[in-house]
């Protein structure tokens, strides 16, 4: 069970965001996506389905070259069976998703993620008696050219420093901030060409909390577009160009990321302010 948006540590309410929105590292290729208006995802109009539950009903969103895009939304919106959609686990049974203008809607999981599509999974899932090392290798798994490991590597320990200092431990004892580490790090080994973060925050202290959403956007910076699930949606919607909101099912509102930060219905519902 996650826990409510005010129970998160998170800046006063009422503060102003503290970051300005990154500026698309990568602003210069937002025609490279083969999808048409820069996007590098598209999701049109999906419904996906736990049996007979229609968890989807209906979702359309796009990421495009040098984006950092946040999906918002209360428990159970929806917010992580968009990303199983996405990453083949759960494929919706209408609608369309095209990566780089390529339909994925039906793919399996190793193609999609083969492809450049990389997620740090809700709740971490780690290889807990693997050592941070291991951990970080598996997310070379579906990599066809491995001569790049050293550099990726380095690239992950100079973003975290500390998992350099315990590449050797195993991953179970590592503490809840050191596990989101090595998730993110995972996935970035695998080279992804767009990066799905399902709730990095999620369970951390503000102290590490701060630091994950900077490494977030270094990432970024460095070419990277993300799409970010988060329920701590003001520090959310600090470093995203844009955001979408999700309840149960549907997209409810969708805009610059600045423009949903000052937005009643959102600043009521999920910034805590009155
Ligand atoms: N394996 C499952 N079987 C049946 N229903 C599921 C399953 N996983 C999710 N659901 C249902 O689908 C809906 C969407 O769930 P989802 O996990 O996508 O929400 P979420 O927005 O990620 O929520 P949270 O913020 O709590 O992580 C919920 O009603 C949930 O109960
Ligand atoms: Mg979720």
């Amino acid at each position: 069970m996650s826990e409510s948006p005010s129970q998160r540590p998170s800046p006063q309410a009422g503060e102003a965001p503290t970051r300005p929105a990154p500026e698309p590292a990568h602003a210069q290729e937002a025609t490279r996506g083969r999808g048409g208006n820069g996007a590098i995802l598209e999701v049109e109009d999906i419904h996906t389905y736990y049996g007979a539950i229609h968890a989807l009903k209906g979702i359309t969103i796009e990421v495009r070259e040098g984006e950092i895009v946040t999906l918002i939304g209360a428990n159970g919106a929806g917010k992580s069976t968009t990303l199983r959609s996405i990453n083949g686990l759960n494929h919706p049974r209408k609608g369309a998703i095209r990566f780089q203008g390529q339909d994925i809607t039906n793919d399996a999981p190793h193609k999609i993620v083969a492809m450049g599509v990389s997620q740090s999974p809700e709740g971490r899932k780690l290889f807990s008696r693997m050592t941070v090392l291991e951990n970080l290798e598996m997310g070379t798994f579906q990599l066809k050219d491995r001569s790049t490991f050293k550099d990726d590597l380095e690239r992950v320990y100079t973003l975290f420093p500390r998992l350099a200092e315990r590449k050797t431990q195993k991953a179970g004892t590592l503490s809840g901030g050191e596990q989101q580490m090595v998730a993110m790090g995972r996935a970035l080994m695998a080279h992804p060409k767009l990066l799905m973060l399902d709730e990095p925050s999620m369970g951390l202290a503000p102290i590490f909390v701060e630091r994950i959403f900077e490494i977030v956007v270094e990432i970024n910076q460095q070419g990277t577009p993300i799409l970010l699930v988060e329920q701590n949606a003001l520090m959310a919607l600090d470093v995203a160009s844009r955001g979408y909101v999700m309840e149960t099912g549907h997209i409810a509102l969708t805009d610059d990321a600045n423009a949903l930060a000052r937005n009643e219905q959102v600043q009521k519902a999920y910034l805590g302010m009155d």
